[in-house]
Parts: C-alpha cells; structure tokens; sequence
C-alpha cells in the first residue's frame, strides 16, 4: 500500500514539536509492516546541509492557485530507509524558523497546492494521503473538490490526523477565496467557514475520508464543548469516522543505553542515571546533590502545557527541598516566570531558553521527575520519552497523557507516575508533593520507575491500529472502483 505522509515537519529535517516526531517515527513502523509510506514537507531554511546534501532534484514546475503561478521544485532523498520529499520555494519557505509569518495562509496554501501537482512527478502513486494538523488539511479538501476527476489522484482516499485542534489555520474569508479559487459555496458553514473566517483545519475535518486523533480520550474529548475549540459539533457528526491511536515513540532514537548526548549511559541503574543527574546540575549551575529530587520540564511554553498551575505554586514549591530545570521557549510571561525563578533560586531552578535537542535529552536524563500538569494535551511525547530515561511523569489526567500515565497506588503498588484530575494548582502541587515523598522511600520510588518501565512505548501496536485504518478504505474503495 503506498501512503503520502503530508506534512509541516518532520524529524530528522524539521521540528517544532510533537508533530515533527510522529511524522519522522510512525512511517518507519509502517513499512515495518509492509507499507510504502513516504513524506513530503516544506524545503525550509533550517534543514540540516548534511541532509540537504543527499537530496536530488526530481522535477520543476509551475503552481497555479488563485491568479498565483509560482516555480516549485521537487527533491527527493531516502533517509533512514524513509523516501523523503522537499517542496521548494525560497520565497515561501527560505526563512527562518517554520511558522509564524503574516503570509502563513497563503504559504501553506501553496504548500497543499504544490503537494497535489507534485504527485505527477513522484513516480509513486498513493493509495492514501495522510495528512497532518491545519497546515495540510485544504489537501482532502483539493482532492474532493478541484482534484476530483484528476488521474493523478484516481482512487486516493484521505486521512487527517488531529495533533492538535487548537490551532485551526483560520483566515480571512476573501483572502481563503483568492488563494484557494474556490467558489463562494465551499466558505459556509458545512464546509470551510468557521464563524466568518476560513478554516484549513476543516478543510480535512470536513473532507477527509478518515479523521483519527492522537490518543483515545482526546477522540472522545473534543467530542464535547470543553475541549471541542468550536468543532466538537462537527466531530459529533463524524465519530463514526474518527478514531483515537495512542502515539509511540522512536524507541531506538530515545534510548539511555544509546543516546550520544548523554553523560553516562543506562538502561535501569538508578545510581548511573544519577551520575546525568549531577552532571546535568553542574552544567545548569544549580547545586551538586545526587540526592535531592530533580524536576524537568521540556516544553514549549504555551498555556497548553499546564504553567498557570506552575506558576501560582512556584513559590511554594521552591521551599522544598526539591530542584528545577526548564527547556523551553514561547509565551513571555512563561519565559519571565522561570527566568526570576532562577535569579531568585540560584541553587534550586535552571532556565535554558531556546530549543535544543542534546539539552532535552540531558533533562530527560538527569530528572527524577517530569512535571506536565496539561490544561489539554492530544498525546504528549514528553511523558513518554521521560518514561523510557527512567524518570516519573507528573501529570494532569487529560487527552493521551490519561491514556499513558497511571498514578501510582500505594495498596497495589501500581502506577507508573502522578495524576490528578482538576485544572487546580493545589491539585497539582499536592500531586507534587505525594510524588516529592515517594522519592524519599527508596523501596516506592523503584517500584514506580519499575512499573513504567515494563510498558511498551514503541510504535508497534498503533502501527497497527493506523494500517487497520488504512485497509479499511482500501476495501471501500474496491467496492467503488469500476
Ligand atoms: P507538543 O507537540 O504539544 O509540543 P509533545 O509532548 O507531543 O508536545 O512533543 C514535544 C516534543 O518536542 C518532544 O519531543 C519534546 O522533547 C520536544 N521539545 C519541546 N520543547 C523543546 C525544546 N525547547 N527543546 C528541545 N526539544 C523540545
Ligand atoms: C501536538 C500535541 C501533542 C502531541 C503531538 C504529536 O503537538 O500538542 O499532545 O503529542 O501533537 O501528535
């Protein structure tokens, strides 16, 4: 079965976030399984030159869309065994970082455009097109619509996977109608619109054959008004088509026993993990003690990930005996509250600010815990890299994060982490506190990392959950070919 992965990013050539890892990791299992899964992204600034060297010009051509017509240019590399593409457009993508610019709409609109043009030159034909948060999701909305009777795309069926519904790719109408060309009927409420702007997420939301999310409780979450971001009446309608598949991880990429970055390897040796742990302090100039307890916290800093709770418990929290290191960057207010953290606890809280993988990885490491209290959260990989490196997720029972972290009971000795349920900052720092005191109790506090470490984390079984997706349409679309 062939399958295009569309996509914003992807590791090891682009990343922001949790996207990146999924789009880099999940083909993989896939053709594991038997499956031709390649990836097509935008050809940005940032991608490695090590990369960008094994790339071949594939095609040229021009991309019409609106009264635009716009040079692209096709590469192709294989990469880790993965055929990876590049869409090229230096005026689009030649800039710094991914996202973010005042002409987004208009880029990614070129972006789905150039993708559907692209499929002529590839020499591959997919079965499927699989496409990934707003950025791609005017792709099912082109294959229904202007792509309809294209051979180019005879029988592909689409799937659009929600990474994260907060983020809609919203527009203005009139300029959604110039780019895309498409009629006045497309902008109202069944299709594109979305209380007078144009949205991309429901370009796939609407359009695609197949909706799947990034674990089961988020699926059922955005069902309902709370987490909905104003959809949840149109996921309603399509629950019949949407399902949830817990994301994994790259097992062998985030491994202690193998991880170049890391000080000193491990696979269960609490007291060779501690060695990263004292490292990681002398690096981060908090104070060298192999015994009192680490917190981390790699994030982007957005209101997402939970900081109002952080940030109306810090205080109290940095009276305990008890340390703090944070990778991150985003909101101000978010980078502020850590920054005077650090000046006013030199010893006991760190801030690195900016992105940095060798740093994520010597936190992921040299932590005891991993705080992750989330206001929603669609999956989360953080809590499950801190599962692989030993180290014990604190974290808000919500989306993927319920569905991977069980909080520890002390009768049964189960429970692979700390949970609580209401977006509550005492809740959360009571959840920190019972955890702070499990530390204290050796015995506990092995049997929890113990627990979390007997999971699977991999991407076998939702490998698996995804090709059943993908059969499930391949067989439709037997029984409407002629
Ligand atoms: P999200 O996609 O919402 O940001 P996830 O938990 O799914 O959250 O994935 C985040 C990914 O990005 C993880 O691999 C995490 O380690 C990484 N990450 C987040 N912030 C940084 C940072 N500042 N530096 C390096 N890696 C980061
Ligand atoms: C999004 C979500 C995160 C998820 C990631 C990958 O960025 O915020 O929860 O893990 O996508 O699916």
């Amino acid at each position: 079965m062939n399958i295009l992965f569309a996509t914003s990013e992807a590791v090891p050539l682009a990343k922001t976030g949790g996207l990146a890892d999924v789009a880099g990791a999940l083909p993989k299992a896939l053709n594991a399984r038997g499956a031709d899964v390649r990836i097509v992204l935008p050809k940005y600034e940032e991608i490695p030159d090590s990369y960008l060297q094994e790339f071949r010009l594939l095609a040229e051509f021009q991309v019409s869309f609106g009264w635009r017509n716009q040079y692209c240019g096709l590469l192709a590399a294989r990469i880790d065994g993965v055929t990876y593409y590049l869409i090229d457009n230096e005026y689009y993508f030649r800039r710094s970082g991914l996202y973010g610019y005042d002409d987004d709409a208009e880029r990614f609109v070129f972006f789905c455009f150039a993708v559907m043009e692209a499929v002529r030159y590839m020499g591959f034909h997919p079965n499927i097109v699989h496409c990934h948060d707003w950025q791609t999701g005017l792709i099912p909305f082109l294959l229904r619509t202007r792509y309809a009777f294209d051979p180019a795309w005879a029988y592909t069926k689409s799937v659009f996977t929600i990474h994260n519904l907060k983020y809609q790719g919203l527009f203005g109408m009139d300029l959604m109608k110039e780019l895309t060309g498409a009629g006045d009927d497309m902008f109202v409420p069944d299709k594109l619109e979305y209380h007078g702007a144009a949205s991309c997420m429901k370009g796939g939301l609407v359009f695609a054959d197949k909706l799947t999310t990034v674990s089961g409780t988020y699926a059922m979450e955005i069902q309902s008004p709370y987490y909905g971001e104003g959809l949840d009446d149109l996921l309603r309608y399509r629950s019949g088509d949407l399902v949830g598949i817990v994301n994994g991880i790259d097992t062998e990429s985030f491994d202690p026993m193998n991880d170049p970055e890391l000080h000193t390897p491990y696979r269960n040796s609490l007291s060779r993990k501690r060695k990263n742990k004292t490292e990681l302090q002398k690096e981060m100039g908090l104070r060298e003690s192999a015994d009192t307890p680490l917190i981390g916290i790699v994030s982007r800093l957005v209101e997402q990930k939970g900081f109002d709770l952080i940030a109306a418990t810090l205080d109290e929290l940095l009276q305990e005996d008890v340390q703090l290191v944070v990778l991150g960057a985003g909101e101000w207010r978010y980078e502020e509250l850590f920054r005077s953290a650090a000046a006013r606890y030199p010893e006991k809280a760190a801030l690195w600010l900016g992105y940095s993988d060798r740093m994520a990885r010597r936190i992921y490491a040299g932590s005891d815990m991993f705080a992750m209290p989330s206001k929603f959260e669609p999956c989360g990989l953080s809590q499950l890299i801190s599962l692989r490196y030993r180290t014990v997720p604190i974290v808000r029972e919500t989306g993927g994060l319920r569905d991977t972290v069980q909080a520890y009971n002390e009768y049964t000795g189960e429970g692979n982490g700390f949970s609580f349920s209401n977006y509550n900052a005492h809740e959360y720092l009571d959840t920190v506190r019972k955890a702070l005191a499990a530390y204290g109790r050796e015995e506990v506090w092995k049997r929890i990392v113990e627990n979390g470490a007997r999971a699977d984390y991999s991407w076998s079984s939702s490998a698996k959950a995804y090709m059943d997706v993908y059969s499930q349409l391949s067989a439709d679309r037997k029984e409407s070919e002629p």
